[in-house]
């Protein structure tokens, strides 16, 4: 009699994805690799082997629905905006981000942009470059500063509190607004968006992209930011209404934006690039070898866990929380 082999579980990557979450599946798992996560690419052997999804793009519902078999995505990102997650909840589907191992790398980022929108750093560095100080001498002083800021922090999770001790440090005080209060966080909390920004000028933005977040960010809170403000965004580029944002920062409504995530990435609004008191990023927050290794492993790991003898996620996202494994 012959003992029919265990077929290892097919997990499927569409798109780009980094290398290290392929090198570590690829040791247990059969893999598929796909341009894009369009059903259309799918075929039907697809469709019946695939039991798990690692990614760092888009999985829509019908990418989902497409697959029979699917058990767990792993979104190799804290944020999972790309994944319909309440979709994959609905169905018994396990869905997982990449909490925590990037969060001191993020709030330190966020802090750097924050000091150069405010000091102008990347200006005075190419003022140096471009030969200006020995033909025009210093660097003009900086209307903005740190000193006398009182920072609001929008969504209070692990990166908005990192950012908030870091600040804290600076001897700045901290507000924030999240959906409730933060047990245990003693800052002070605002139940609006829109009264947070009245109360302070400094506004650091973590939130996600939802649709209760979408262009939430709009010229009401700038305006009520004030001619001194500051925003700065390491969340979500959608949570912003854009336009808006150029328009306060043309018409002097705030001082100065410092960005690293925006609504089409990588596409950033010429208006954007063109306004000198815009400091723009290209979304690199947690892009360190040392972080997105950490980030990959994650990624891998909640698949391991998930097809091991634990059948358990390591850091399910709460739209999934209550699912279990089959068996
Ligand atoms: C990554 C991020 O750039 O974790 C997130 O939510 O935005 C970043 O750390 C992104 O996830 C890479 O795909």
């Amino acid at each position: 009699m012959t003992v029919p082999a265990i077929e290892a579980p097919s997990v499927l990557i569409p798109g780009l994805l980094h290398p290290r979450v392929t090198e570590r599946l690829r040791s247990a798992f059969s893999l598929v690799h796909l341009a894009s996560s369009d059903p259309a690419l799918l075929t039907e052997e697809m469709k019946a082997r695939v039991r798990g999804i690692a990614s760092a793009g888009q999985v829509d519902a019908a990418f989902i629905d497409a697959l029979p078999n699917l058990e767990i995505i792993a979104n190799f990102g804290v944020g999972y905006d790309g994944v319909d997650a309440r979709h994959a909840g609905l169905r018994g589907i396990m869905v997982t981000n990449t909490p925590d191992v990037l969060t001191e790398e993020v709030a330190d980022a966020a802090v750097g942009l924050l000091i150069n929108t405010v000091r102008e750093l990347p200006r005075a560095e190419a003022w140096l470059r471009d030969g200006r100080w020995v033909s025009e001498g210093g660097y003009r002083l900086t209307p903005g500063t740190l000193r006398g800021r009182r920072i609001g922090i929008f969504c209070m999770g692990r990166i908005g509190r990192a950012i908030a001790r870091r600040l804290e440090a600076f001897g700045l005080p901290i507000a924030y607004h999240n959906r409730r209060p933060v047990e245990g966080v003693a800052y002070a909390y605002h139940p609006t968006l829109k009264e947070l920004a009245l109360s302070v000028d400094t506004l650091v933005s973590v939130a996600p992209a939802t649709p209760q977040t979408a262009k939430i960010v709009d010229a009401g809170i700038f305006e009520a930011l004030g001619a001194n403000g500051v925003f700065v965004n390491v969340g979500r580029g959608a949570t912003v209404d854009e336009a808006a944002l150029v328009d306060a920062l043309s018409k002097g409504t705030i001082l100065a934006a410092g960005l690293d995530v925006f609504a089409d990435e990588p596409n950033v609004p010429q208006a954007l690039i063109d306004l000198p008191n815009a400091t723009l990023l290209p979304h690199v927050a947690s892009a360190t070898v040392h972080t997105r290794k950490a980030m990959a492993d994650l990624a891998a790991d909640n698949i391991f866990s998930w097809f091991s003898h634990a059948r358990r996620a390591l850091t399910p996202v709460p739209e999934t929380g209550h699912v279990t494994a089959k068996i």
